[in-house]
């Protein structure tokens, strides 16, 4: 029989694509889902490789929502292991999201399955790898900073299974691209598949080396990123200027309403 947590996910999932919102039980707030969270689409490649993969253990950065963390765990609950684990982190869960990935989870029954951490990856993957933790899968959408990507795939490229599967997110911000392009330029990852074509969205499924890290010292192979997602940066930015604007307004209209006391 089919683990009823995948039909009360499944149904969830249908439910959030099809109002676009959530209601946060911290504040009464209605929050639109997207932009920030990944498309339907994304999601079904998510579950479909946790699946390709096998994976047992899964590992994600950036909770948001949790709309990736529910595909994750459709795919982990189809494997159908007793072991399964999702770890997701997530330093403004509260501050930003108000709680709804985390609220999203138990909603859909699968808090026993997700392990949260309010840290941000730059200091959970370090103590993971300290710790000695190991994943089949990962899914980087935290940091997009490219400062912050480039760290996030140094370390999941050590957490994750040799010749294992990161998948990336955002792939067409010069950040994230410019990131994976060290990683198989210089760390010997490959690029299994690249979701190209739409300039708002796209993400990448890279495949970690086989073989450890041989580099002698004085390895280093010169990398760009593409230049296509570069011409696109300027624009992209301004486009988040953009939205950040009208949700500050959007913010101010709903103080000013509650001191006028509406
Ligand atoms: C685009 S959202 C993720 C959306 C999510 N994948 C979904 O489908 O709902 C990016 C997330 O990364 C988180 N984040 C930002 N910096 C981070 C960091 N240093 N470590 C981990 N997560 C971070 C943000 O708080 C946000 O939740």
């Amino acid at each position: 029989m089919p683990d009823p947590r995948l039909l009360q996910t499944r149904d969830l999932l249908e439910q959030l694509f099809r109002d676009g919102t959530v209601v946060a039980r911290f504040d009464g707030s209605v929050r639109e889902l997207f932009p920030r969270s990944i498309p339907a689409e994304e999601g079904e490649a998510l579950r479909e490789w946790v699946k390709r993969e096998g994976a047992t253990l899964t590992l994600e950065t950036g909770l948001g929502h949790g709309i990736s963390a529910l595909f994750i765990c459709e795919g982990l609950l189809e494997n159908g292991s007793a072991d399964a684990r999702h770890v997701v982190l997530d330093p403004y869960q509260v501050e930003r999201f108000l709680n709804c990935g985390l609220q999203i989870v138990e909603d859909a029954g699968l808090s026993d399955l997700v392990e949260f951490h309010a840290d941000p990856s730059e200091i959970a993957l370090p103590r993971f790898l300290a710790e000695g933790r190991r994943f089949d899968f990962a899914f980087a959408d935290g940091n997009h900073l490219f400062d912050g990507i480039f760290m996030d795939l140094i370390f999941l490229g050590r957490l994750v299974r040799p010749s294992g599967v990161v998948v990336v997110d955002d792939f067409q911000m010069p950040s994230v691209s410019r990131a994976v392009a060290f990683c198989t330029t210089n760390l010997g990852w490959t690029v299994e598949k690249a979701w190209r074509g739409n300039p708002h969205h796209e993400w990448a499924v890279l495949r970690t080396p086989e073989v450890p890290d041989e580099r002698n010292q004085v390895h280093f192979v010169e990398f760009a990123g593409d230049e296509r997602a570069a011409l696109e940066y300027a624009r992209l930015e301004d486009e988040f200027a953009k939205y950040r604007a009208r949700k500050l307004i959007r913010m101010a209209d709903r103080i000013g309403a509650a001191l006028r006391g509406k």
